[in-house]
């Protein structure tokens, strides 16, 4: 019998599971937020991702539900398990992806090596952490921020007054979250596969370059990594995973320290850009393994398949005209490029596609993969 799993989401995410269900013979369905999104190849409906009579209606029939982002709220959660449906990752691991907040405070209690942090109400709360750290620290919206929107590096208390003001007209109410700002070297992420069964598998951990709080470039494995980071990277990954009950792929985004330290700066529960490469890269491409993970079916090996595995975004894409008129070129100028597109129309910092290149020679393979990228934009 054919297996189906729902994702709900139509972005991007989405798009990439299709082929990989395509080649399992899984049957894909996706409830996407409009009609044309980079999923709507696979869009077997359209609507709101926060209406539990629309979930539960696109729900019916499937094996399992999974998602393209995080945001469907908690009590639409409860309504797909309360009606009996497999949902992976399940409402409980979640949360934890869902709100920064939570996040730390149980990483905290499961030990991980995480910055200091504290919960803030008021720009006076803010000005103290601000004070006691060295006069900067990160604030950040605990809930609905990505890529870089609802961060914010702050010098005084007073800094984030909008965002206090949101907070304060905000049902629910609460606190925003401020960090230690974090001396790094390099940001890393860590990928790992879970199974409903607790079976896992991690990933080679790799480097991550952000521009303007976007991931930019990743390079897999992380380069002079030598032996104990990649296997603390690991250990990181799996005891996350574990500990907060995730299933199907969690990727945990950490900095490496000036002084040699993991910290854990966030997580996502479902593909990431930062396990990109690894559709080219490895011998299980990470959209594999999360429909794989979710439908508890035996996970696939994460191996490399070469030693360097190098995936630039393409941001923005061309000033004028579609990514499509670049295709001759970048195929003709690049033919070690994988070239994947998300069906988006090009504008300003977008994240519309991305190329991967693989190989033995690090310098030739990012050089690849960059020129390739140069092709669309522009
Ligand atoms: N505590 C911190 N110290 C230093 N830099 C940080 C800190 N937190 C976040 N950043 C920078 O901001 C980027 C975005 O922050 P993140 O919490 O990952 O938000 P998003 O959800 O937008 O990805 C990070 O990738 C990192 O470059
Ligand atoms: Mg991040």
């Amino acid at each position: 019998m054919t297996l189906r799993v729902g994702v709900v989401g139509g972005g991007q995410l989405a798009r990439m599971m299709i082929a990989p269900a395509v080649e399992l013979g899984v049957e894909l369905r996706v409830l996407a937020e409009d009609a044309g999104m980079s999923a709507s190849l696979a869009a077997t409906a359209v609507g709101d991702y926060r209406d539990a009579a629309t979930v539960l209606e696109f729900a019916r029939d499937v094996d399992v539900i999974t998602f393209d982002h995080e945001h469907v709220p908690q009590d639409v959660l409860a309504a797909l398990v309360e009606a009996g449906v497999a949902v992976h990752p399940g409402p409980d691991a979640l949360r934890f992806a869902q709100d920064k907040l939570l996040m730390r405070a149980r990483l905290q209690e499961l030990g991980m090596p995480q910055p200091d942090w504290a919960a803030v109400t008021d720009a006076d709360e803010l000005q103290a952490f601000i004070d006691d750290h060295g006069g900067r620290a990160v604030v950040k919206t605990p809930r609905g921020g990505y890529d870089g929107k609802g961060v914010r590096v702050v010098s005084a208390g007073t800094e984030a007054a909008d965002w206090f003001a949101t907070l304060a007209e905000d049902a629910h109410g609460g606190a925003l979250l401020v960090e230690e700002l974090v001396e790094f070297t390099r940001e890393l992420a860590q990928q790992v596969a879970r199974r409903p069964s607790g079976a896992m598998r991690a990933y080679p951990v790799v480097e991550t370059v952000q521009r303007d709080g976007v991931c930019a470039e990743v390079i897999a494995p992380a380069p002079h990594a030598g032996e104990r980071l990649p296997q603390v990277a690991a250990q990181i990954g799996t005891a996350i995973a574990e500990g907060l009950g995730v299933t199907g792929m969690l990727a945990v985004e950490l900095f490496e320290t000036t002084d040699e330290r993991l910290l854990v700066n966030e997580l996502a529960m479902r593909p990431h850009n930062s396990g990109h490469w690894s559709q080219d890269g490895a011998v299980t491409g990470q959209f594999e393994q999360h429909l794989r993970a979710v439908l508890d079916l035996p996970l696939g090996d994460t191996t490399a398949l070469a030693a360097w595995s190098v995936m630039v975004n393409v941001l923005g894409g061309p000033v004028e005209g579609s990514l499509d008129e670049r295709f001759a070129t970048a195929m003709a100028e690049h033919p070690q490029a994988k070239v994947h597109t998300y069906g988006k129309a090009p504008r300003p910092g977008r994240k519309v596609g991305h190329v991967n290149v693989v190989g033995d020679d690090l310098d030739d393979v990012a050089y690849q993969a960059r020129a390739a990228v140069a092709v669309f934009l522009d």
